[in-house]
């Protein structure tokens, strides 16, 4: 990979020298208190800023959150992300209140060697997201106009082709992130040679967003489970009933015909918790997936199900998660997830978790970080990576 690091970057030596990073800070908050409810990916840039504060430079951090709509709105602010950073950081981190005005030159000009300062979300700025290149590269030249050097640790936004991920690095010598490199390694351990038997689990919502990743990776891996709200449609691609479930109904098709190459590659589930409705207090039940009740939803994979995917895991050399087996964020419905996360940490093979809900969901039931192999920062990120696709951000650092 011709792509020069951040240890490239402090081997110049940046002591004085202003060095703009693109991070993702786009942290879940809280819908009530608007306070941070996982701070996995501020923690996960630690490791870059550190570095660059100990060689001296002037920090400039940059990140979207949400998807504002070019415009400030104040819900989406980084403001209380900027807090979190420096509690984490041990220093505060002076914030600015705009990405390049008045707020942000004066910060950017007032850095004293060894700070670190963070700038109002980039997606405030309609150039951030344009599809037009012009656009985009007027604010990119602003951006710039920031750092004497630009670092990409920004994993979960590398599929990104938006003007702090795509037009900076034109603009400014720029090298990889320590995150960005960690992510790159692992993943590219996936595609290239994976240890065998090599066992994937998909869940989440819906069959359309991960239909690029399944067409992918059927050829590669030996085992494909499904779980999560998109098994519905596979379910009734296999003629079953599937209450008030989830459904994409046209993507039914799709999933007769997935299911039909797969070579019996593919798992699903045998049992799945039904409910009278989608809410924490619903009364549910476990039923067999031949047996859902017409008036009730699927909210979690059953236990016998989980018994066969964990057997399937526990034979694994390598793993790689994507997406919740169900509802986990409600007790009632969590427990699908958190056995499939359990039989991942109990499996003697290289695990992955790919994605900001299962990455989350490994954090909400309190499950031990340390006994997965890696936990990506990155959820589209680490499926357009799985699909072979190339990644702006990523392409940006190799010219
Ligand atoms: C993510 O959360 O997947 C990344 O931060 C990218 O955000 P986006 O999907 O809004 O571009
Ligand atoms: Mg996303």
């Amino acid at each position: 990979m011709s792509i020069r690091t951040l240890d490239d970057l402090l081997a110049e030596g940046v002591s004085g020298r202003r060095v703009l990073v693109r991070a993702d800070l786009n942290v879940p908050l809280d819908k009530q208190t608007g306070a941070i409810s996982d701070d996995g990916r501020i923690r996960a840039v630690l490791p870059t800023l550190g570095a660059l504060v100990e060689a001296g430079a002037k920090v400039v951090v940059c990140s979207h959150l949400g998807r504002p709509k070019g415009t400030p709105d104040p819900q989406f602010s980084l403001s209380p992300v900027a807090a979190r950073l420096g509690e984490l950081l041990g220093a505060p981190v002076r914030f600015a209140t705009d990405t390049v005005g008045d707020s942000a030159r004066s910060t950017v000009a007032d850095l004293a060697d060894g700070q670190v300062a963070l700038l109002e979300n980039l997606r405030f700025n309609a150039g951030e997201t344009s599809k037009d290149e012009a656009e985009r590269g007027a604010f990119a030249d602003q951006l710039a106009a920031f750092g004497d050097a630009y670092v990409d640790d920004a994993f979960g936004a590398v599929h990104r082709k938006h003007a702090s991920v795509y037009d900076v690095p034109a603009r400014l010598p720029h090298v990889a992130g320590r995150l960005v490199l960690r992510e790159v390694e692992v993943l590219s351990k996936l595609t290239s040679e994976p240890e065998r038997p090599y066992v994937v689990v998909l869940g989440g919502s819906k069959v359309s967003e991960k239909l690029a990743v399944i067409e992918a990776l059927l050829p590669t891996v030996d085992r494909l489970l499904i779980g999560g709200g998109m098994c519905f449609t596979f379910l009734k691609a296999q003629g079953l009933e599937v209450g008030t479930s989830l459904l994409e109904k046209d993507m039914v098709e799709t999933c007769r015909n997935l299911l039909e190459r797969s070579e019996g590659k593919i798992m699903l589930p045998v049992d799945v918790v039904v409910a009278d409705a989608f809410a924490p207090d619903a009364a549910h039940d476990t039923v067999r997936v031949d047996g859902i009740p017409s008036h009730r939803l699927g909210l979690d994979i059953g236990p016998e199900t989980v018994a066969g995917f964990a057997a399937a895991l526990s034979q694994a050399k390598t793993i790689f998660w994507n997406g919740p087996m169900g509802v986990f964020e409600m007790a009632a419905f969590a427990a699908g997830t958190r056995g499939i996360a359990e039989a991942i940490t109990k499996a003697d093979a290289f695990s992955v978790v790919g994605g900001g809900d299962s990455a989350a969901a490994v954090r909400a039931l309190g499950l031990d970080e340390s006994s997965f192999g890696h936990i990506s920062t990155g959820g589209g990120a680490s499926l357009e990576y799985l699909e072979g696709k190339t990644l702006p951000g990523i392409a940006a650092l190799e010219n």
